[in-house]
């Protein structure tokens, strides 16, 4: 498909209406911003409509300050069948200057469907290229098998007791 597009970068400022009960951006914001840098990279790369099935590893390794520039980005790093594996970084720095600070990182998996209420569909496949491709790739199946060992521990709990 022509302009399929393996990394994608939102920039924005964080306002004063993000504020958490501590005066710093407010962790489901972050999610929220997270959510649409992956969502824009994954219809870019498909072509469909996507929804997010999963996130993996998800860590605040620090706060992001009102009024901060934020440069959220995406980049795919593994396919499936319908699933598309982006590797999500947040960072943020003072406007006037001053350097970047990792504030979160996670993988969000989005999977791609054949219409709104639509069942998944084959998304164009990533090719691995380089040896960091690679390393990447692995990285993203150990989060999943990681993320649905939590899914089936979860349901193994929820389930009602014989
Ligand atoms: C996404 C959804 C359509 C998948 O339906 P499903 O019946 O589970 O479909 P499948 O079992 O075929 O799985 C589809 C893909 O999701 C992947 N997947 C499922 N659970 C996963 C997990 N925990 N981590 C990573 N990938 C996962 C599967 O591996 C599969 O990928 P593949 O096609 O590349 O092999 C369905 O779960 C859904 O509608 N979920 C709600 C999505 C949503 O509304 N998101 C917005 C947030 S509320």
């Amino acid at each position: 498909m022509a302009g399929q597009q393996r990394e994608l970068t939102l920039r924005f400022l964080a306002e004063p209406t993000d504020v958490n009960y501590g005066g710093k951006v407010h962790g489901g914001v972050v999610m929220k911003w997270i959510d649409q840098s992956g969502y824009a990279a994954a219809v870019g790369w498909s072509g469909r409509y996507a929804v997010t099935v999963a996130v993996g590893g998800i860590r605040f390794v620090a706060p992001v300050r009102i009024s901060d520039l934020v440069a959220v980005s995406a980049k795919l790093i593994h396919t499936g069948t319908s699933s598309m594996h982006f590797a999500i970084d947040v960072r943020a720095r003072d406007p006037m200057g001053g350097e970047w600070r990792l504030c979160t990182h996670c993988v969000i998996v989005f999977v791609a469907l054949d219409g709104v209420e639509g069942r998944p569909v084959a998304v164009p496949p990533w090719e691995l290229v380089s040896e960091e491709d690679r390393r990447m790739a692995e990285y993203a199946m150990r989060v999943m098998e990681l993320s649905k060992g939590i899914e089936q521990t979860i349901a193994d709990f929820q389930s009602p007791l014989a």
